[in-house]
């Protein structure tokens, strides 16, 4: 009897997955659930998977390891896929497929099962990160091959065969949520045209409906990594859980963008990542008082690169790997603490501070005190213009008509 690894949410595409490869493969069927976070209700899942037949049913916390190994390196290189996704579903993805192929070995499965769609991101990166583990694995996707072809069938089917069908499976949204973010699609919001609907939104209080009174956090960091909250050390997990609650309920982290992608398609979705968009906020407002401008610079490049390497899958690469590497080193002067208000849907920092500053007051004061030397910057501007005066020079002599409105006038 073939044995499969079904990665198990417990919702309805993988509980008819879990009893449909029982009844058309006959297989044995091992469930994983992973605990990143959400909060749905994982103690229940267990005991449905065993009472929708499968043979062990596993129930993982990997809360701590997909704060410290997965966010905080996208977060310390300020990796936001297209500028404003922090990717909490295709962060996710790497870790659940390292548990799967794992516990695939420890009960000698033949293949890892999974119930994304056949035009997401998803299945790519749990194939490709279960290629880079474990290359001689194979995978199936039942949802891109079966004979179910909507959600209403697969509810028909269901009930048919016994699987309890919830309320919230009738909910027009996808969701896929962990302690960094909910992602949520479909229904009314694929019309990109139309506002998001206030019942799509599962975390946030709405920024209109939020406290007139702001909230200002103190974050502290350590080597670009948040470790205390209005100078209380917390736990990674902890740290996020209650910064993501407060700045939910000032309305912060909600997200409405058209995305590409990686499979070609754009697609409208929202999400609603508070803790997210307030660590980044911060981050940067430290990384502005700490980094010169030429390793921000790199860093801004290398943030993006890394938001397409993770959004694409790529987490089991050395390219993701070597990309960590200069983002360590790159990150190890951002230490210090950053004020930060949470008012009605924004996060804004209003106070940085660090012994690694590169700040200078004496440089910098329009007052008393200064100690730039003025005279010097004479000299710098003749050298660093030097290449436009020649440019122009020349341009003149050839009596060359400069591309841009406006210079042609200077020429003449
Ligand atoms: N578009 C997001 C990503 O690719 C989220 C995908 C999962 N979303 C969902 N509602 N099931 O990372």
């Amino acid at each position: 009897m073939a044995k499969y690894v079904l990665a198990y949410s417990g919702g309805l595409d993988t509980s008819v997955i879990l009893k449909w490869l029982q009844i058309t493969h006959g297989a044995d069927v091992v469930t994983v659930t992973a605990n990143l976070g959400q909060r749905r209700e994982l103690v229940g899942v267990q005991a449905k998977a065993l009472a929708c037949g499968a043979s062990a049913a596993y129930l993982e916390d990997l809360q701590q390891e997909f704060v410290e190994q997965y966010i905080w390196p996208a977060l310390k290189a300020g990796a936001l896929y297209q500028g404003v996704y922090p990717m909490a579903t295709a962060l996710g993805r790497p870790l659940i497929a390292k548990r799967l192929v794992e516990i695939a070995r420890e009960v000698k499965a033949d293949a890892i099962v999974h119930g994304c769609t056949g035009k997401g991101n998803d299945q790519v990166r749990f194939e490709v990160s279960i290629a880079a583990l474990a290359p001689d694995l194979t995978c199936v996707a039942p949802l891109r091959t079966w004979e179910l072809h909507s959600r209403e069938e697969e509810i028909a089917w269901a009930r048919a065969h016994h699987i309890p069908v919830s309320a919230t499976q009738k909910s027009p949204y996808s969701i896929d949520e962990n302690l960094w973010g909910m992602s949520i699609e479909a229904g009314p919001l694929e019309d990109p045209w139309a506002e998001p609907p206030a019942d799509c939104w599962q975390l946030t209080v709405d920024p209109d409906q939020a406290p007139a009174k702001p909230a200002v956090v103190t974050i502290e960091f350590e080597h670009g990594v948040p470790v205390r909250l209005d100078g209380e050390v917390l736990a990674p997990v902890e740290l996020v859980a209650r910064l993501g609650e407060l700045a939910a309920a000032h309305g912060v982290g909600r997200i409405d963008m058209v995305e590409d992608r990686l499979v070609g398609i754009k697609s409208r979705e929202v999400y609603e990542a508070p803790a997210a968009v307030a660590l980044h906020a911060a981050r940067q407002a430290l990384e502005q008082l700490t980094l010169d401008r030429e390793t921000r610079r790199v860093l801004a490049n290398m943030g993006q690169e890394l938001a397409r390497v993770i959004y694409d899958g790529l987490w089991f690469t050395p390219v993701r790997e070597a990309i960590g590497a200069f983002v360590d080193s790159a990150t190890h002067v951002l230490s210090g603490e950053v004020q930060l208000k949470l008012h009605r849907g924004r996060a804004t920092a209003v106070g940085r501070r660090s012994p690694h500053a590169l700040y200078d007051p004496s440089l910098a004061t329009y007052g008393d005190g200064d100690t730039f030397n003025h005279q010097s910057a004479r000299g710098f501007i003749e050298v660093f213009g030097l290449a436009a005066r020649i440019a122009s020079g020349k341009r003149r002599a050839q009596q060359v008509k400069a591309p841009q409105p406006g210079v042609e006038e200077v020429l003449v």
